[in-house]
């Protein structure tokens, strides 16, 4: 064995290696490398969620945003970007055809400050009376713990916050001065204090990244132990100042899905939309790779072209019915089968 196997197999054993281990693995990629990481991840994965893929039904709900990240479509510069706001009728009849397809969780997403906090209580109170068997999923952006408290005490369950890199340098790389590292971090240590299950996330070759910075973010997997992780490639959009950069690859992407497997082997962990953007086969080959979740678009197909983080977006003419058909279909011709579930994650043990 070579030494980026022998790290291969320590990770697979003691889910845990160092920064100057991770980098190396990461520096080592090699087809090969990445078939072996899949293998062990299958293996990891299946043991415990077996064939099983969970669903979650996203509802952006806004594409209002007070921020301006250097990646994102949404953010404040772009006057070109169309912007919205669902009414909670919408967002509720966006659940009610969710939960007929089958979803039992719903995932609210939008830019940051779209919705007051009270506004966001009562819709996910109102949520819970309707679909009590349902799990509700926030992914609103930066509040104050106090906020946080609040709309997990109205019923959310689960947050999904990316941290987007674990590293500060980076971090001040892809985002104005008036977004802040620490606070970021102090958001996700809030959120999992509170109790929510908490998923964090990285993207895929964004501006800047090096296999030093993407050592960090699997640390910070293998340390701050959330219950997701939401990883997919950056992807440019067209404008925004990282405009011409390129766009993440698959293939590192289905690496990096392998090693978190490995690290944190109950982790849920989405084939995401991006994926399925910069490859046809994307999610497949993310769920391939190790990944165990899938998120299709339940928005009202009325604004899914407005909610633009990068060029060329998938499924967004597509209805609800038909991505989760074609996600069925696609889950069960690679051995997988979508179930209808909350998904919450299974914790044995040490795990
Ligand atoms: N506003 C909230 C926030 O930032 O946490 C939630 C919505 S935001 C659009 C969700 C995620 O989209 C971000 O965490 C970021 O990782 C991802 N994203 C934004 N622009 C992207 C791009 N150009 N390519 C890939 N992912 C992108
Ligand atoms: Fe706004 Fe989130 Fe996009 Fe940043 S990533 S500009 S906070 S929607
Ligand atoms: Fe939307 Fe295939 S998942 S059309």
């Amino acid at each position: 064995m070579n030494n980026a196997e022998l790290l291969l197999a320590r990770l697979r054993e003691t889910h845990s290696l160092s920064l100057d281990e991770y980098a190396a693995l990461i520096e080592s990629q090699t087809p090969e490398l990445m078939q072996q990481a899949a293998a062990f991840a299958d293996e990891a994965r299946r043991a415990v969620y077996g064939n099983r893929i969970f669903v979650r039904g996203l509802i952006e709900i806004g594409s209002l945003c007070r921020n301006d990240c250097f990646y994102c479509g949404l953010r404040r510069s772009n006057q070109t970007c169309e912007r919205y706001l669902l009414d909670d009728e919408t967002i509720l009849r966006c659940c009610a055809e969710g939960y007929e397809l089958g979803f039992r969780t719903f995932v609210l997403q939008s830019g940051e400050g779209c919705l007051s906090v009270a506004r966001i209580c009562d819709l996910v109170r109102e949520i819970k009376r309707r679909h009590p068997s349902c799990a509700v999923t926030l992914s609103l952006g930066e509040f104050e713990r106090a906020d946080y408290q609040a709309m997990f005490d109205a019923g959310a369950d689960r947050y999904l916050l990316r941290h987007e890199t674990a590293d500060k340098a980076h971090y001040e790389k892809l985002h104005p001065r008036e977004l802040s590292f620490d606070r970021r971090m102090t958001c996700l240590k809030d959120l999992k204090e509170i109790g929510y299950q908490v998923g964090c996330g990285f993207m895929v070759g964004s501006p800047f990244q090096t296999a030093q910075t993407l050592a960090k973010d699997l640390k910070f997997v293998e340390e701050f132990q959330p219950d997701m992780c939401g990883v997919g490639p950056f992807i440019p959009h067209h404008a925004t100042p990282f405009a011409a950069e390129p766009a993440g690859t698959v293939e590192q992407t289905c690496y990096l899905l392998s090693l978190l497997r490995l690290i944190r082997p109950n982790l849920l962990l989405p084939a995401t939309t991006a994926l399925g953007t910069v490859d046809p086969l994307g999610r497949e080959k993310g769920v391939l790779a190790g990944a165990n979740v899938v998120m299709p678009n339940l928005s009202p197909v009325s604004v899914r072209k407005k909610y633009e983080l990068y060029n060329n977006k998938i499924c967004t003419g597509e209805e609800s019915a038909q991505c989760k058909t074609c996600l069925n279909a696609r889950m069960s011709a690679i051995g997988f089968e979508i179930v209808t579930d909350r998904g919450d994650i299974i914790k044995n043990g040490n795990l």
